[in-house]
């Protein structure tokens, strides 16, 4: 396990039931304000007032699936992006790469002054499998570890990415997998109750690179997104039933996760938790928006 950094050498929708919230733009004490005044030789001075916003992301798992989505995202909006992994730049060759500053550590020993400096939002992608102890660890622990790190630091915007949970029966939402996921947002709804934003997909699609090799998870998922889409009147219905997620539960491409994150990230106004109808209907919202 790695436990030290090393930076590399330059360097909603709203609804009741889910709790996501948005409430009318203020403005932000995260707003740049840069003042310039200028005169003429008979004019009086005036003063031009500019809103330039300068954003830095911390994206925990930024070179996993989900995690290299956001932050490729993230770089083309003219976000800037650090990345926090234990194995650091993936071994991939893309022009966003170069644009991330990728920092080599272990959550549970980051030294999280020098990652957070600067930083106006956290994301975490962090979570995973394993026996009952290691899933409690990762995807509680981990995330815990990260949401107090950034409220002590003063960052004032976390996004976190946890799960659906498909209707399940109570035994399996006891497992570590989920208690683990369910203590991290309720860490960071106490400690970001106007800002912190919660993502629950279910099955994420799109291309996973493991060990060098793609995994074209979107042959199954986008057909599957299509269908549901098209059928969503005749599923509704049926996912009242136990369990009936695991099969009726619409996927989510992973560009659509992103542009979810992008959204939260962009509207001060966003927090709460999203469910897979709210991610998509936030993705759509920006997709419309950058046409
Ligand atoms: N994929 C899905 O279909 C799906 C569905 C629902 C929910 N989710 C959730 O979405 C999140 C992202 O999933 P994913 O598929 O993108 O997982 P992933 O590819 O395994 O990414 C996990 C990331 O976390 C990093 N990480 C793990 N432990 C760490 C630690 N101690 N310190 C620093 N970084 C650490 C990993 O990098 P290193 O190993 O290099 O540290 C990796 O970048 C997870 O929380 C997952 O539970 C996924």
């Amino acid at each position: 396990m790695s436990s030290f950094l090393s930076f590399p050498a330059i360097s909603p929708l709203p609804s009741a039931s889910s709790g996501a919230s948005f409430r009318h733009r203020s403005l932000s004490p995260r707003l740049f304000k840069p003042c310039v005044k200028c005169s003429y030789a008979e004019a009086a001075p005036i003063d031009i007032v500019a809103d330039v916003r300068s954003e830095r992301v911390v994206v925990l798992g930024g070179n996993g699936f989900v995690g290299s989505a956001i932050c490729k995202e993230a770089i083309s909006k003219g976000i800037e992006v650090v990345s926090v992994s234990r194995s650091g730049r993936p071994s991939l060759q893309d022009s966003w790469l170069d644009q991330v500053t990728w920092v080599t550590g272990d959550v549970f020993y980051l030294n999280w002054d020098e990652v957070l400096l600067g930083a106006t939002a956290v994301v975490s992608t962090i979570g995973g499998f394993g026996n009952e102890e290691q899933m409690k660890r990762i995807n509680g622990e981990a995330n815990v570890i990260a949401v107090n790190a950034a409220k002590d630091f003063g960052v004032p915007k976390f996004v976190l990415i946890t799960v659906h949970d498909y209707n399940l029966p109570p035994f399996v939402l006891s497992s570590g997998y989920f208690t683990g996921k369910r203590s991290a947002e309720a860490e960071l709804l106490s400690k970001y109750p106007n800002s912190g934003v919660v993502l629950r997909p279910g099955f994420i699609y799109g291309k996973r690179k493991v060990n060098g090799f793609e995994v074209p998870l979107d042959l199954v998922g986008e057909p599957l997104d299509k269908i549901y889409d098209a059928a969503e009147r005749f599923i509704r219905p049926l996912r009242s039933l136990p369990a009936s997620d695991l099969i009726l539960a619409p996927p989510v491409k992973v560009d659509d996760l992103a542009l979810a994150v992008i959204n939260a990230l962009k509207d001060d106004d966003i927090f709460g938790i999203f469910t897979i109808e709210q991610i998509k209907e936030a993705a759509a919202k920006m997709r419309a928006l950058s046409y």
